[in-house]
């Protein structure tokens, strides 16, 4: 069932002003610009829902949405963004780590990754964290719309073979584009799996 109603609640400088953990949460992270704010708009179907920017470091807070009034969608800042200082970078270290690592209604997050990119060690480094503490995960390659199909499977076999020589199990996998809409179903098909489980 696709997305019916989407309001923004709050934005949060650490996990402890987030909304009370009510709902089961999903969050949204990955490198500054990946495209997280574009994927959240297009998968509730509203453009201006999350703040997009050419930018990197746009969002730059723990920002609460209210999906169908049932969950939380969570859009979080990027990380990896070289032009931010090292205070800054390590602020959101803490922010991101506490809120990942505290937050009890947390059901999945999703680790965008640009498809267009061999694998980086902030991403890989990023999931091999995840994995350790146990916060279940999926990744979502974004801006299929960039580059070729084949140029796309063959960018996601390269995650593949990296993450299985760590893990026994891969994560989940989703091609998207939140500029054509691909994708959107199975992430949709994915979300409501996670909320039944
Ligand atoms: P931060 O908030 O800075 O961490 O960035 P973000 O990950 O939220 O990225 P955002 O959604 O703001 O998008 C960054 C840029 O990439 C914008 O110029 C978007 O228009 C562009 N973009 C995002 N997704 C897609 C996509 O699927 N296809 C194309 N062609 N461009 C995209
Ligand atoms: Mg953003």
């Amino acid at each position: 069932m696709s997305i019916k109603k989407a309001e923004f609640i709050t934005s949060s400088s650490v996990y402890t002003q987030c909304p009370p953990p009510e709902r089961p949460e999903i969050a949204f992270i990955g490198r500054s610009n990946v495209g997280k704010s574009s994927l959240i708009n297009m998968l509730t179907g509203r453009k201006k829902l999350a703040k997009v920017s050419g930018k990197p470091g746009k969002t730059q807070l723990i920002n609460h949405f209210l999906i169908d009034e049932n969950w939380f969608l969570v859009d979080l800042p990027g990380y990896g963004w070289a032009k931010v200082s090292k205070t800054d970078r390590s602020k959101w270290g803490e922010m991101i780590h506490d809120y990942l690592t505290e937050r009890k209604n947390l059901i999945n997050v999703f680790v965008l990754i640009d498809t267009r990119l061999d694998p980086q060690p902030v991403d890989t480094e990023f999931i091999q964290w995840l994995g350790e503490k146990g916060i279940p995960f999926a990744l979502i390659f974004t801006k299929a719309d960039k580059q070729s199909k084949n140029k796309n499977q063959s960018s996601m076999a390269k995650y593949r073979r990296v993450l299985k020589s760590q893990w026994e199990t891969l994560p989940p996998m989703v091609l998207t584009s939140s500029e054509t809409g691909e994708g959107k179903d199975d992430l949709t098909d994915y979300i409501n799996y996670c909320l039944q489980v």
